[in-house]
């Protein structure tokens, strides 16, 4: 904020729009304070929020009233699962050009808060890998070093933190000299964030001279790819495909030619990957069609009926699962809210225990929720997507997430996940794995990206290997 004009001006902004709270304690507050408080406030977009409390905190509002138009999405499935082999294998050498073109980058979200896991520091340095526990960052950084390698190309990665976490994460980074990638490659921006209110609408303080402000949920990524300079960044570069991925899940494919390929042959502006849902309820979002429109349906909106639904053959009618990994074109994070008509993506609405301050300025913590936060989902953009394509993957090659502290999706199930994976590869190789009477290896297991980031490769490379090692427990391949 420049001037005593810059925030008196903001200060009328602030009234006009019923939101004078905000500076309550303006009076009070030090020049240092003031300024901090100001510059927060020049952050909020109040028309954005208006509408917001319009729509969302003034009204229930209803994710989906219209299910008459609801149809499980199609999907490419994988050739173990009746998908075509020919087309799996023309989209891989697809997929293979546009890398060694170079014309993919990586993109991870890691702005998220964490909550649920409750480490103290980004969730992308936690120890994930069973032996080494590398963190999940080094996991990635080994995956794109690994495709590297393979396609002789250079892979820009761009990192989206918020502003609690970004200088955690870029120091962590230079600490440990990017894991082997060169740091002009690697690029962070901070997300946006998003005003909390109360349940009348009003903007909360999370203190006498700041705003509760929060990050605005990772479909807050798209504009922040473009607010932050980033997406000029890889235009300039050449690139075409964005792999968009979160941090939170060490066995996803940072890189993968199949799907690129198919969502390049395809002409899609938008594709995302599936897995087939273990049970009708799984905590996962639904591919559906919507009037024909590809949508995601969280799993808490999708009534019982559909979820229960089940095709002839006893499968689940509405299976197919999202896991949060897509691929953007360029093209298309250049053409929202902007470019295309209409392509703004919606805000949802989430009541949360907002840490605030009582009118006498002392800090309140609350025990109930007693505001609303704002987020946006990346997967709201596939309705505005041309051609969106969803593309069938394995969970156990791929998806095996870090979320909670214990228990499903946690570090230790995880770990598991990966042992399992690693063990089969060996398996495949011809090596006795010890496993106990459920065939579940009974030693700690990892194969490094840097060594193999996929059955095929690791087979080959084992191979190749002149002298195999003794696989010992702990046992560690690199
Ligand atoms: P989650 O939905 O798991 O949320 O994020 P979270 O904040 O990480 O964890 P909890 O719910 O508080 O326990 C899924 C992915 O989206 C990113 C996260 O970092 C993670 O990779 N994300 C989420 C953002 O980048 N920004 C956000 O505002 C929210």
């Amino acid at each position: 904020m420049e001037t005593s004009t810059d925030v008196k001006r903001l200060r009328e902004a602030f009234r006009a729009a019923g939101q004078e709270q905000v500076f309550r304690f303006w009076d009070g507050l030090n020049a240092e304070e003031r300024a901090q408080l100001a510059a927060e406030a020049a952050e909020v977009d109040l028309d954005e929020v208006a509408h917001l409390v319009k729509t969302l905190v003034l009204k229930t509002p209803v994710a989906m009233d219209d299910f008459s138009g609801l149809a499980p999405a199609p999907v490419i499935a994988l050739p173990e699962h009746g998908g075509n082999e020919a087309e799996w294998a023309e989209a891989k050498l697809a997929g293979e050009e546009a890398l060694r073109a170079g014309k993919v980058a990586a993109f991870t979200v890691a702005g998220g808060q964490g909550t649920r896991l409750g480490f103290a520091g980004p969730k992308g340095l936690y120890p994930a890998t069973p032996v080494k526990e590398k963190s999940l960052f080094q996991v990635f950084a080994e995956k794109l070093r690994s495709a590297e390698r393979r396609y002789g190309c250079r892979l820009p990665w761009l990192i989206m933190t918020s502003h609690l976490n970004h200088e955690e994460t870029e120091a962590f980074f230079r600490k440990n000299r990017y894991f082997g990638l060169d740091a002009e490659q690697v690029r962070f921006f901070r997300q946006g964030r998003m005003p909390a209110v109360d349940f009348e609408g009003r903007i909360l303080l999370a203190g006498r001279a700041s705003i509760a402000l929060s990050p605005d949920g990772h479909g807050g990524s798209l504009r922040a790819l473009k607010v932050s300079g980033s997406l000029d960044w890889l235009e300039s570069l050449g690139i075409e495909v964005i792999s968009y991925f979160q941090v939170d899940n060490p066995l996803v494919q940072c890189i993968d030619p199949e799907f690129i390929g198919f969502h390049l042959r395809s002409g899609s502006e938008m594709s995302s990957k599936m897995i087939p849902k273990a049970y009708p309820d799984e905590k996962v979002g639904n591919f559906c069609l919507h009037h024909g429109k590809l949508v995601v349906i969280e799993y808490s909106d999708l009534p019982k009926a559909l979820e229960q639904r089940t095709e002839p053959d006893g499968s689940l009618s509405f299976r197919a699962g999202s896991i949060a990994i897509h691929l953007l074109s360029t093209r298309f994070v250049r053409s929202i809210g902007g470019g295309k008509p209409g392509l703004v993506l919606p805000f949802h609405r989430a009541n949360k225990k907002v840490e605030t301050v009582d009118d006498a300025g002392k800090p309140l913590v609350p025990a109930d929720p007693n505001g609303i936060k704002f987020e946006l989902f990346v997967f709201d953009a596939l309705p505005f997507a041309q051609n969106p394509i969803v593309v069938e993957t394995a969970r156990e090659r791929e998806f095996s997430p870090i979320k909670n502290k214990e228990g499903v999706d946690s570090a230790e199930s995880s770990r598991r996940d990966q042992v399992r994976l690693f063990a089969r590869w060996l398996r495949l190789a011809g090596v006795d794995v010890r496993s106990d009477a459920a065939g579940e290896p009974t030693l700690q297991i990892e194969v490094s990206p840097l060594f193999a980031t996929s059955e095929s490769e690791f087979l080959e490379r084992w191979q190749g290997l002149e002298t195999k090692p003794a696989v010992t427990d702990p046992f560690y391949l690199e």
